[in-house]
């Protein structure tokens, strides 16, 4: 699987004297400028940008973003302050699940370019002290890889215990899957394989088997995979579905989920709704993160960030992530805050106090939204209360709000493509219109992911200035790209996009910003969520979201915090709020933000 092309470019730069980095240089992150100590890590109160490839950057008209299209915006990223890219999937794949279906894990696909685009691409974005991290998808392969195809050929061949393989139920003389465990994308999670008479088992798509990852042959293939990126320059990994790796030895049913009427609830595709305690989170999964991160620190000479697809159900769970001797996962995602979907302040403070506090003093990463999950103007909501996808009359505030969450607590902050200049969640309209597989099968309760994976508007031109293809692009791009996009926003001082370089800035230089402990102020006011930065040297910020569209006045008293100063200057604020003279009264407009230096 080895591309030798790229081994040839690199043989022929040592030949003509070029610099030939060793393999740990190659693996080397980002090394941004940081006003914390030298021996912090990198990816410490950094800021991940995702790119979902498809939809960044069409550099060849084809419809399809691609890595070439990266490469050429990365002033702009480093411009936006990005530590490091977090690119979804760009390896061969049939694209069932648009590139999470894997069936060569150590090669680029045709359509986001070659192995020397993908170089380049590391190269580039470490001059620019960006890091490139890659997704592994370790829970499943495609059911093309090879690993697969040898696996299902017979009961006896070397692979034939990769994957989840089981004998069927018989009931009443019918062949039945083993259990009740349904997949997360709709039906039951076996699959019937005539060759083998099994079932193997699939978390998501038929399509997607999952790997047997007690298997330990499975294990070093897939640290062999992590070892071939590091040493190919990747300063991380972000671990797709980490939590499913392992499943009830013994296929135990899942218990369902009772709706009030005391029976199991129905989900959108019509199944009953299982708990999943006997197919997500299992201990086992402890060992395996250990061998990664032991694998991924000797290739990546300490280095290289491990992050975790984790959406788990408590602060406890996510603290079990970082290994009991912090020698698991450096970042799981927490998805206890970005994902509360409403303005909620006591659950905001909680979280984040939680964070904060109940993480022994590991880095959370928080996150609002991604390639799975709709746009952050889901926190705009109708008179029902349910989200109001688009343009609302508070859209520029409440993006304020959340980005001024993200990026002035204290954590690293990991944010999607488009979320700089507010792009909005723009489902499909039409069930044929829909791309996701999902949104096909779960039409109209489900309309899949297209909402928030639509191209990148970069300006008022032809295709919004990310491709060149018209109407051909993989996605429609969303009529809002005639004034929603990058190059209007440039020009407009009180845009999104220099709401969030601002306060990405004041992240990467404000000390108590960037690494200040995070203390909740005001703790019974349940409309304005506030909290003061501090660092041991006494420098204060303090940060005020009204998280109401009413105005409000909120007033503070420091003195229990060990900070007598009652000045402000300010950092940043909503554009046309007021100036305030003191802590003693800041003024907040409609979802207004306040950002002052106590002094
Ligand atoms: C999580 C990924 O983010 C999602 O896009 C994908 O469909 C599933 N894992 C399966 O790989």
């Amino acid at each position: 699987m080895k591309d030798f092309a790229s081994l040839l470019l690199l043989l022929s730069a040592f030949l003509c004297g070029a610099e030939l980095q060793t393999q740990a240089q190659q693996a080397a992150a980002p090394a941004p400028s940081s006003p914390a100590s030298t021996s912090t890590p990198w990816w410490k109160n950094a800021v991940i940008y995702e790119i979902y490839p498809r939809s960044f950057q069409d550099s060849n008209g084809d419809g399809i973003g691609d890595l070439n299209g990266i490469t050429s915006r990365l002033d702009y990223l480093q411009k936006l302050g990005v530590d490091a890219i977090w690119l979804t999937p760009i390896y061969p794949s049939p694209q069932v699940d648009f590139g999470y279906d894997i069936s060569n894990y150590e090669a680029i696909d045709a359509q986001y370019g070659t192995m020397a685009d993908f170089d380049r691409l590391v190269a580039e974005a470490r001059k620019r002290n960006i890091g490139i991290i890659m997704d592994l998808v370790l829970n499943h392969t495609s059911d093309k890889d090879p690993w697969f195809e040898q696996s299902a050929s017979s009961r006896t061949n070397p692979k034939a215990d990769w994957y989840m393989w089981r004998d069927p139920k018989m009931v009443d003389g019918q062949r039945q899957p083993p259990n009740n465990w349904i997949s997360d994308f709709g039906g039951s999670a076996w699959q019937w394989d005539p060759a083998r008479r099994q079932y193997y088992y699939h978390e998501f798509y038929v399509q997607q088997p999952d790997l047997n990852w007690s298997n330990p042959q499975v294990r070093q293939a897939m640290f062999d995979v992590a070892r071939f990126w590091i040493h190919r320059g990747a300063a991380g990994f972000r671990l797709d579905a980490i939590t499913s790796l392992f499943e009830d030895p013994q296929d135990r049913d899942e218990p369902y989920v009772l709706g009030p009427d005391g029976q199991p609830r129905i989900d959108a595709y019509g199944d009953k709704e299982v708990t999943n305690i006997y197919t997500d989170n299992l201990p086992e999964e402890h060992d395996v993160l250990r061998e990664l991160r032991q694998a991924s620190e000797a290739a990546g000479a300490h280095r290289v960030v491990l992050i975790g697809e984790t959406y788990l159900r408590s602060i406890n769970d996510l603290r079990k992530m970082y290994g009991a001797n912090n020698d698991e996962l450096q970042l799981p995602m927490d998805m206890q805050v970005g994902f509360i979907n409403r303005f909620d302040v006591a659950l905001f403070r909680q979280r984040i106090d939680e964070a904060e506090t109940g993480l022994d003093g590991d880095e959370p990463l928080f996150v609002f939204d991604n390639h799975d999950n709709p746009r952050w103007d889901r926190y705009q909501k109708d008179a029902a209360g349910a989200p109001a996808f688009g343009y609302g009359p508070h859209h520029d505030d409440i993006g304020r709000v959340i980005a001024t969450v993200l990026f002035a607590s204290h954590d690293t902050a990991m944010m999607y493509y488009g979320d700089e200049i507010g792009m909005v969640t723009t489902p499909p309209a039409r069930k044929a219109d829909v791309r996701d597989p999902i949104g096909i099968k779960g039409w109209p309760k489900e309309k899949g992911r297209d909402g928030e994976r639509t191209p990148m508007q970069w300006n008022a031109g032809p295709d919004a200035g990310f491709s060149s293809a018209g109407v051909n692009t993989w996605l429609p791009i969303p009529a809002s790209y005639k004034t929603s996009n990058v190059a209007a926003e440039e020009r407009d001082p009180e845009s999104m996009l220099h709401w969030y370089r601002q306060l990405i800035a004041l992240k990467k230089n404000d000390p108590a910003l960037h690494e200040g402990e995070e203390i909740m102020l005001n703790t019974a006011d349940d409309h304005v969520f506030s909290w003061l930065r501090k660092t041991a040297n006494g420098e204060a910020v303090i940060v005020a979201c009204n998280f109401t569209a009413q105005p409000q006045t909120v007033s503070f008293d420091l003195s229990a915090q060990g900070v007598s100063r009652t000045g402000l200057k300010t950092l940043m604020k909503t554009p046309g709020a007021p100036e305030p003279h003191s802590i003693a009264s800041v003024e907040l407009g409609p979802y207004g933000v306040y950002i002052g230096q106590v002094r």
